[in-house]
């Protein structure tokens, strides 16, 4: 077999067998195939897409391409949460601690920032000390003990996985129904859970722009999930604005921990109540909406939700004191306003551009070696629908020396404001099970 030629066969839009899916998986991994290969490979399924049967197959090739975690000697149910990526997304850190504070087990892997999207990685290091490479042994040890564990791909878990998805984001090949499905659902197979919530973003900011793309997404996932004996279901959310106020990471952090503390925006905080929620139904531990809103507000409310994200920061290496003095993060050196230049109603807010702003700032990667500014990023203040007036300010951008003037006139230029009333947007889209 040779790589070219299944690049070829792929680029005429025939179906690729198991087998030649496992030589590619197996020989990138071996450091056989190089990197011009693959990255050939995948912009040819970008554009000729994959079947059911090779959404599939790269789906078990990426997830037998290493080791598997075994969660079931743990006692009680474990549940896992994934988001197909998005701008200010930082759902995952508020939810973990919630979830396990109202006693299932949290057992998540998750990712860097890809593209124009933050990934939960990056901001969990902004917490100083904060370490997110645990062996699989002290990943199954935390879940055990303390019922939160929010960490790393270890090289020895999807390592395909790994380096498909650093060289997908530098070469214009993430948004692809295929590569999105075998990417999330390898890890969430191979990370061990017994049920699996599926955050599907759609619109401007996420890579399904459209509720059809994130529809099929959404169905390929649950499938793969439901086929392999885990329960899965997936959630179609609204990503044409930024999730909350926080872009970047050290501030998406401070902003987690006051929504725990009960001070988060508002449609950030829907959505983080509307994925427990769910969380809890499909786990059986709430028998209805109520019964889970119930339990969610007694864990926010007696500061137990709060309690696990400390833990699960200190089991981690990390500095808990962060979660009562922000100053511990690492500061931007300057925050600059940016103000309406119009009165009206903001319609449109270029999601996708505000990611872009706060990449170029340093808060993600241009290519994969790129080093992470914490501190910067950019404060989203005005939302879809908000009555403004000129001169009032509807962002911040929080720079060091990187790109500034671009990321200001990015974010000056990503907000839409006309005369006419608008509506606000709805959160959740909707779910499939
Ligand atoms: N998140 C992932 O884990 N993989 C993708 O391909 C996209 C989002």
């Amino acid at each position: 077999m040779r790589a070219v030629d299944i690049i070829i066969k792929k680029r005429n839009g025939l179906s690729l067998s198991r087998e030649e899916i496992h030589f590619i998986i197996d020989g990138y991994v071996k450091g056989e195939i190089p990197d011009y290969q693959v990255s050939a490979l995948l912009m040819a399924i970008c554009f000729q897409g994959l079947n059911k049967d090779e959404q599939v197959d790269l789906t078990m090739e990426m997830l037998n391409s290493g080791e598997k975690i075994d969660l079931s000697s743990i006692k009680g149910i474990c549940v896992d949460k994934h988001s197909t990526g998005g701008v200010g997304d930082k759902t995952t850190l508020v939810i973990a601690p919630i979830i396990a504070a109202c006693g299932l087990k949290i057992a998540k892997m998750s990712g860097r920032g890809l593209g124009h999207t933050g990934g939960t990685l990056d901001k969990l290091e902004s917490i100083p000390g904060f370490k997110i490479a645990i062996s699989p042994k002290d990943f199954f040890k935390q879940v055990e003990e303390i019922g939160i564990a929010v960490v790393g791909q270890t090289a020895n878990i999807t390592p395909a996985d790994k380096k498909l998805y650093a060289l997908r984001d530098v070469t214009g090949t993430i948004d692809s129904v295929g590569l999105i499905a075998g990417s999330i659902m390898s890890k969430k197979l191979a990370s061990g859970a017994h049920s699996i919530l599926l955050d599907v973003k759609v619109g401007d900011g996420a890579f399904m722009t459209t509720i059809e793309d994130a529809r099929v997404l959404a169905r390929a996932m649950v499938d793969i999930g439901n086929s392999c004996g885990r329960k899965t279901v997936a959630m179609l959310t609204d990503m044409d604005q930024p999730l909350g106020e926080a872009v970047g990471n050290s501030l998406e952090v401070i902003e987690v921990i006051e929504t725990l503390k009960g001070n988060g925006p508002q449609d950030f905080t829907k959505l983080c109540f509307e994925i427990c929620t769910e969380m809890l139904l499909m786990t059986d531990f709430a028998k209805t909406k109520e019964e889970a809103l119930f339990m969610i507000n007694k864990v926010l409310k007696n500061g137990s939700a709060m309690e696990k994200l400390r833990q699960m920061i200190i089991y981690q290496g990390g500095n808990p004191k962060v979660i009562e003095d922000y100053q511990l993060f690492a500061q931007a050196k300057r925050v600059v306003d940016i103000r309406s230049d119009k009165t009206g109603y903001i319609k449109k807010i270029h999601t996708h551009r505000i990611g872009d702003a706060a990449m170029i700032l340093g808060a993600g990667r241009k290519t994969k070696d790129d080093i992470i500014d914490p501190s910067v990023g950019i404060k989203v203040l005005g939302k879809i629908g908000d009555f403004v007036n000129a001169g009032e300010i509807i962002a911040k951008v929080y720079s060091n020396d990187r790109e500034e003037e671009s990321a200001i006139n990015i974010t000056k230029e990503a907000f839409e404001i006309i005369n006419e009333v608008v509506q606000k947007n709805k959160i959740v889209l909707d779910i499939v099970q």
